[in-house]
C-alpha cells in the first residue's frame, strides 16, 4: 500500500507472504504487527484504535500497536512485531 494512504492514528491490514499484518501510523511512524488476535484469532483490522493501541472487536483485549504487547486480558500473548519503514510513498515490511 502507499504510505500516504495510512493516516495518523489509523490502521490497515495487508497479507504478505502468508502473514496477516496490521499496519498503523503512530506519531508519524509506521508500525507493523500481526493482524490476528492471539486470543481467538479475530481479525484486528476490524478493531478500533484507542490512542496507540488496537482494541480487539471480539473480547476487547488491547494491544500496543508499536510493540504488539497485550495490555489486558483475555489475550496474554503479544502480537508478533515486524520491522517497518517508509521510503518515499512505499511501506516496506521485513517478514
Ligand atoms: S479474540 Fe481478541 S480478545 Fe478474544
Amino acid at each position: 500500500m502507499k504510505a500516504s494512504e495510512l493516516e495518523e492514528g489509523h490502521i490497515s491490514t495487508v497479507d504478505l507472504n502468508g502473514n496477516h499484518l496490521l499496519l498503523s501510523r503512530i506519531g508519524g511512524e509506521v508500525y507493523a504487527v500481526s493482524g490476528t488476535c492471539t486470543h481467538e484469532e479475530t481479525d484486528l483490522g476490524l478493531g478500533v484504535v484507542l490512542e496507540d493501541r488496537v482494541v480487539c472487536p471480539l473480547h476487547l483485549s488491547q494491544f500496543e500497536l508499536k510493540t504488539g504487547v497485550a495490555v489486558n486480558p483475555p489475550a496474554t500473548v503479544p502480537l508478533k512485531s515486524f520491522k517497518a519503514k517508509e521510503i518515499g510513498d512505499t511501506i516496506f515490511i521485513e517478514v
